[in-house]
C-alpha cells in the first residue's frame, strides 16, 4: 500500500482517488495506514466524510476476532459512522448538498476515508442542531442503545432501569434515551466517571468499584452494555418479570438469551441494524435537546491508528472522532 502525502484532503475528482484508512494484517492498531485508494462505487448516496467515530466493533475487527464474518481479503477499510456532505445521489429526499451522517452496516468498515459510498436505508440528513462533525459520534452507539431500549426491553414511562458501562459510547445515549422514554435510570461506572453519569441525566449512578452491581434494589431492565455481567449476577437485581439486554454475543450470553426466550425475566442480544427511520428518531431526539453527544477526543485522519488505541483502553467517556 501507498502512503499518502500529508494530512491534507487528498480526493482528486479527476483522478478519482482519495486516502483511506486501511489495513493488510490483522493486528494491533499500528497496522492502519494512510492510503490513496480509488473512490468507491456509488450506491444509494455518494458522501464528502468530514467525520467518523470509532466504535469497539472496528477495533474487533481489525485484531481479527470477526475473521469469520469479515474475511480474508485484504487490504480492508475501517469505520463504520460517518457525517458528511452528499455529493452524487439516487435518492429524492438526500440530493446531493444534503448533510448526512448513518453507518454502513456489515463487516466492511470503510468510513474513516474521504468518500463513502452506502445505501439510503443506511443514512439520513444529520440533526441541524449539531455541529456536522458531531454527528459522526452517533450512529452505531446511538442505534444500538435506542434498539436496545426500545425493541429489546421494551422500555416503558416509569420503569426503572440499571445501565452497566453508562459512560462509553453506548451508555451515554443508553442514559439520555432511557430519560426521554420517561425511565428511572441507575448508571454503573467508575467513580471517575459518576458525575458525568449524573450530568447525562442518571437519577442514581453507581462505582463499580464498589460491587459490580448496587445491593438491596431490583430493576425493571438490566442493560449490560460493558457486558461483563453474568445471568446470575443480573438475576439478584431484575424483578420477577424483568428483562436483561446485553451487547456482547459471548457463549453465556447466547445461552441467556436461548434458555429465558419465554421466560418473564428473559435475557436479549441487541444486534445493531443500520436503519433510516431510526437515525430519524435520533435526529429528532437531537433537535429536542434530549440526545447530546459526548465527544471525549477528536484525532486527524492520519493519527486513526491512535485513536484506535484510544477506544482499545476501554475507558472512552463518550465517543473518539476522527475528522477529516
Ligand atoms: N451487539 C451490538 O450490536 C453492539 C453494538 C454496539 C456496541 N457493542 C458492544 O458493546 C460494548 C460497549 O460498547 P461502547 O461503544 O459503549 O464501548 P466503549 O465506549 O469503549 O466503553 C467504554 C466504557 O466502558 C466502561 N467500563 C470499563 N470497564 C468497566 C467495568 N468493569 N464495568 C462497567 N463499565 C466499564 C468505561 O467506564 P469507566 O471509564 O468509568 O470505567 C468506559 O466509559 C463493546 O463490547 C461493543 O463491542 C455491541
Amino acid at each position: 500500500m501507498s502512503e499518502s502525502p500529508g494530512g491534507s484532503r487528498a480526493t482528486d475528482h479527476e483522478g478519482n482517488s482519495m486516502r483511506a484508512a486501511m489495513y493488510d494484517r490483522y493486528g494491533p492498531a499500528n497496522v492502519l495506514t494512510i492510503v490513496e485508494r480509488p473512490e468507491p462505487t456509488m450506491q444509494d448516496l455518494m458522501v464528502e466524510v468530514v467525520a467518523s467515530s470509532v466504535n469497539p466493533k472496528d477495533t474487533f475487527v481489525r485484531k481479527g476476532r470477526f475473521k469469520y464474518q469479515a474475511g480474508a481479503r485484504f487490504p480492508k477499510g475501517t469505520g463504520y459512522d460517518f457525517a458528511g456532505i452528499v455529493t452524487a445521489s439516487r435518492v429524492d429526499d438526500m440530493p446531493a448538498g444534503t448533510p448526512v451522517y448513518g453507518m454502513v452496516k456489515g463487516w466492511g468498515g470503510r468510513s474513516a476515508a474521504d468518500l463513502v459510498s452506502c445505501r439510503r436505508q443506511e443514512a439520513a440528513p444529520a440533526p441541524r442542531s449539531l455541529p456536522l462533525i458531531d454527528a459522526a459520534a452517533i450512529p452505531l452507539a446511538g442505534l444500538t442503545a435506542l434498539q436496545a431500549l426500545r425493541d429489546n426491553a421494551s422500555l416503558r414511562p416509569g420503569q426503572s432501569v440499571l445501565i452497566n458501562g453508562a459512560s462509553g459510547g453506548v451508555g451515554t445515549y443508553a442514559i439520555q434515551i432511557a430519560k426521554a422514554l420517561g425511565a428511572e435510570v441507575t448508571s454503573v461506572s467508575s467513580s471517575a466517571s459518576q458525575e458525568h453519569c449524573r450530568r447525562l441525566g442518571a437519577d442514581h449512578t453507581h462505582d463499580y468499584g464498589r460491587g459490580r452491581l448496587p445491593p438491596g434494589q431490583r430493576y425493571d431492565v438490566v442493560f449490560d452494555v460493558f457486558g461483563n455481567l453474568s445471568r446470575r449476577e443480573v438475576t439478584t437485581v431484575l424483578k420477577r418479570t424483568g428483562r436483561h439486554v446485553t451487547t456482547v454475543p459471548s457463549a453465556a450470553n447466547l445461552a441467556a438469551t436461548a434458555l429465558t426466550r419465554f421466560l418473564p425475566h428473559r435475557t436479549s442480544l441487541v444486534v445493531v441494524r443500520s436503519n433510516h427511520h431510526d437515525l430519524l428518531e435520533l435526529s429528532r431526539l437531537v433537535q429536542e435537546g434530549a440526545l447530546v453527544p459526548e465527544v471525549q477526543r477528536r484525532f486527524p485522519l492520519t493519527e486513526v491508528a491512535a485513536a484506535h488505541a484510544h477506544v482499545e483502553s476501554k475507558h472512552t467517556r463518550g465517543k473518539v472522532l476522527v475528522v477529516n
